[in-house]
């Protein structure tokens, strides 16, 4: 018997007994396969460009056409197997694509805060800490066979309209913020290995995409009017820092036409912005069906061949869908595309695959290999999913102060509403089985004794035939704990909201449970999107709120520890908070960021909208105070310009240089900051620094916009100094009308928290340089 054990079999045996669990065979280059194992494409030691050249060199049309799609074919002939192209991971692995199952060795993974509250705790460091679990998570998943190794994730589209299903999925309204989060996110991921690829992240949906279904206005139909200026300096910024920071792997093109051509056929969104202006090392994916979607729904070419030319001629690589797979070799035959074309889509794809060893035969010498069942849902992981929903949470109001509440005084709470014993409610979509979860009642639970009552049976709190216990339950206790909002069948992918108020009879609830309350009454808000809680916020005897957003596996246990203090709340608002009143303004479909007073349209995001709002970007109390001081900030720049340039007056219309023509590798300032916690309690500080352009001139340039931001933990009574960088070209320049980035001569204002500094930049002229 133990002479049929080879050495690979040894290690195989190895690896189960390490995870107890089965290693999935090599998904090619098999080296008990003779018949392949010595092809170039096989040999690591070749460079990946040679290897995909070869490999590409042995596949017949047929077989290339199976390659252009999702479910992508076996070339069992070259000892290939079919690989399941999507798998997604938004915040934690998902079992949302074909390419993840769940059960077995793998019955659950951690399942983090939601996006849009882990955007909320403005840490970079947690954002990719965050992608680096999700990741170990989805390797572990695919060595035992149950997973992928691309992933969709993250979804960095803009947070444009309160109302969109799908802003719990995105980092917010503010570009620089999603941005940061793309880049941070994927490079948590993809991990920092040189070329090779922990998993592949795509970032989506690119671009101007952020409407699902609003009042018989869909996706699938949907042209959005995107005018250069908002493209440039709104919609492709979080796209940009993706590929240029963040170096993913791949992006995903979106159902929606822009500016009536589906994104998924521009050559100038694809080809020529992805790939030659922001240099993409990966693949370009379409949203599922997509090509289907513009062919079929959107009748934008007359055959099926035409769709297909257009996708791949504009760059398309991969089609989540069967369309490429039907269609392409007949748009080949007939003429409409060159074998080329297919080749270098082909390329593109099968480059990321063999980053991600997938071509390296044998998995174990792989720096991945040996992660299985032990490495998902560990000790180690569970906490940073609590972690991160303790840093999302954000404290709204504070009256008194009444919180954080106390387990001497307030020994009893009633925990009211219809979140208030969420579970699934806390992960919202794009999310997978998590390990287990602690919702707010049993958070709240561990802390004091709970009278617990719902309230109204669900969110959409259709009647009050429960509201008479719930006041009762606030009458008998030493404090009330309202768990209110929204859920997936309020806000989710393909529904948008119609208002920003709370669904049915909640508000009511809230506020008879409020006035019948004995003690202080605290409101949390669970939701994706802004919620107009006005009401509670005038309201006295509300002394309280936070919003949690969704907060995740762990949300009720983050819930309780901050409503208690044994942790500090230190989120910030990453999108604005509207009155009802601001969607009676303004269509969804009405993509226009800039305000037109004269049309009565308000603006969107507080970058270009001033009206009222019931909490700003950017909003978060604490329970502590903290005080600043600006220590050092230059207050004139000089921004160094190309001589002949600068005497061209059209590069400097309305006083503002062209970023192309100024000298800004160097170009950046600093700022020192002191910061001191006054309070008696240590907390965690969220320092956020915006500018605003000088006025008069650039009426196109926003009110103000987020430059940096930065987090630090400071015990109570203690001072730090923060140093803060600030690039002149990337992040105080604004975009032009015509889509270009500008850099505005005059008097610059940075709002360092509470700090108003001035800054004067003005032109260098350097030699005339002949040209
Ligand atoms: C794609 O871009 C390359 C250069 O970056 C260019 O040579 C090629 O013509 C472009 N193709 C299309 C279809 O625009
Ligand atoms: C809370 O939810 C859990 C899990 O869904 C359930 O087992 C439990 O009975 C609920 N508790 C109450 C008091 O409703
Ligand atoms: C000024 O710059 C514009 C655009 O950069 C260019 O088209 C124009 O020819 C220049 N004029 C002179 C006088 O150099
Ligand atoms: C940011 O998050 C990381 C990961 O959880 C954490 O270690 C770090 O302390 C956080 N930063 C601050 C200032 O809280």
């Amino acid at each position: 018997m133990a002479s049929i054990f080879s050495p690979l079999t040894i290690i195989f045996f190895f690896l189960l007994v390490l995870w107890g669990g089965e290693a999935r065979d090599p998904f090619a280059c098999d080296p008990k396969n003779a018949a392949t194992r010595s092809l170039p494409f096989c040999k690591e030691s070749l460079a990946i460009a040679e290897r995909v050249k070869d490999l590409i060199g042995r596949l017949t049309m047929e077989e290339k056409v199976g390659l252009l799609v999702n479910n992508a074919a076996a070339v069992p002939r070259l000892g290939i197997k079919g690989y399941e192209w999507w798998s997604e991971a938004l915040h934690g692995v998902s079992n949302v694509g074909p390419g993840t199952k769940f059960g077995g060795q793998f019955p659950a993974a951690t399942s983090f805060p939601q996006v849009i509250t882990t955007a909320a705790s403005f840490n970079a460091s947690l954002w990719e800490a965050i992608g680096q679990v999700a990741s170990d998570e989805a390797r572990a998943m695919y060595n035992g066979g149950t997973g992928g190794l691309t992933y969709w994730s993250p979804n960095v589209n803009i947070f444009r309209d309160p109302r969109w299903g799908r802003g719990q999925e995105t980092p917010g309204e503010d570009p620089i913020l999603a941005g940061k989060y793309a880049a941070s996110y994927v490079r948590g991921l993809q991990g920092s290995d040189g070329n090779r690829l922990k998993v592949a992240a795509s970032c989506k949906h690119f671009t101007a995409y952020d409407l699902d279904n609003w009042k018989g206005v869909d996706r699938f139909h949907f042209n959005a009017e995107v005018s250069k200026q908002d493209m440039e300096d709104t919609f492709n910024v979080p796209f940009r820092m993706c590929v240029k920071e963040g170096k993913v792997a791949s992006v995903m093109c979106s159902y929606n036409q822009v500016n009536g051509v589906p994104t998924c056929a521009d050559p100038i969104l694809l080809n020529t912005t992805l790939r030659g202006l922001w240099g993409l090392n990966g693949y370009i994916v379409s949203d599922c069906d997509s090509v289907g979607v513009f062919y079929n729904a959107q009748h934008y070419t007359s055959t099926p061949e035409q769709a297909a030319a257009a996708a791949i001629q504009a760059g398309l690589d991969l089609d989540c869908g069967p369309f490429l797979a039907q269609h392409t070799h007949n748009t080949v035959k007939k003429g409409l595309l060159r074998e080329a074309h297919v080749n270098g889509a082909l390329a593109n794809t099968l480059t990321v695959q063999m980053r991600l060893g997938m071509y390296d035969g044998e998995q174990s010498g792989h720096p991945y290999a040996n992660l299985g069942p032990r490495d998902v849902c560990t000790p180690s992981h569970q906490d940073l999913a609590l972690e991160a929903a303790r840093q999302g949470i954000v404290l709204l109001k504070n009256k008194g102060p009444s919180l954080p509440l106390s387990t001497r005084r307030h020994r009893t709470l009633a925990v009211i509403g219809p979140n208030s014993n969420a579970t699934v409610t806390m992960i919202g979509n794009y999310a997978g089985i998590a390990c287990g979860y602690t919702s707010p009642l049993k958070g709240i639970g561990k802390y004091t004794k709970t009278i617990h009552e719902l309230g109204c049976s669900n969110v959409a709190c259709t009647d009050d035939k429960q509201f008479g216990r719930a006041i009762n339950a606030a009458q008998q206790a030493d404090a009330t704990v309202l768990v209110m909002g929204l859920d997936q069948s309020i806000e989710a992918e393909t529904v948008d909201r119609v208002g920003l108020l709370l669904p049915g009879h909640q508000q009511d609830l809230v506020s008879k449970v409020a006035s019948a309350s004995k003690g202080p009454t605290i409101l949390v808000i669970m939701s994706g999107g802004p919620v107009d809680i006005t009401f509670a916020k005038n309201d006295p005897r509300i002394q309280g709120i936070f919003w949690a957003g969704y907060p995740g596996q762990a949300g009720g246990a983050a819930i309780a520890d901050i409503l208690f203090g044994t942790s500090s709340p230190g989120g910030k608002l990453p999108m604005t908070w509207y009155p009802e009143g601001y969607v009676e303004k303004l269509a969804m479909t009405n993509m226009a960021m800039r305000s037109k007073r004269s049309k009565g349209y308000p603006g969107r995001t507080y970058r270009f909208y001033s009206g009222p709002v019931v909490y700003p970007f950017g909003y978060g109390l604490y329970y502590t105070h903290f005080v600043h001081t600006l220590v050092s900030a230059p207050k004139v720049v000089s921004v160094p310009v190309d001589g002949h340039r600068h005497n061209n007056r059209s590069n400097i219309a309305n006083n503002a240089i062209k970023v192309t023509h100024a000298r800004c590798a160097k170009l950046s300032i600093s700022l020192e900051v002191d910061v001191k916690n006054v309070g008696s309690r240590d907390a965690t500080h969220t320092l956020l620094v915006f500018s605003a352009p000088p006025a008069g001139n650039a009426h196109w340039a926003p009110h103000k916009h987020l430059v940096a931001f930065h987090k630090l933990h400071l015990p109570a009574k203690a001072q730090h100094r923060v140093r803060i960088n600030i690039h002149v070209c990337k992040l105080l320049s604004v975009v032009d009308r015509s889509g270009t980035r500008r850099i505005p001569m005059g008097l610059h204002s940075l709002h360092i928290a509470d700090i108003k500094h001035s800054l004067t930049l003005h032109p260098h002229t350097l030699g005339i340089i002949n040209s």
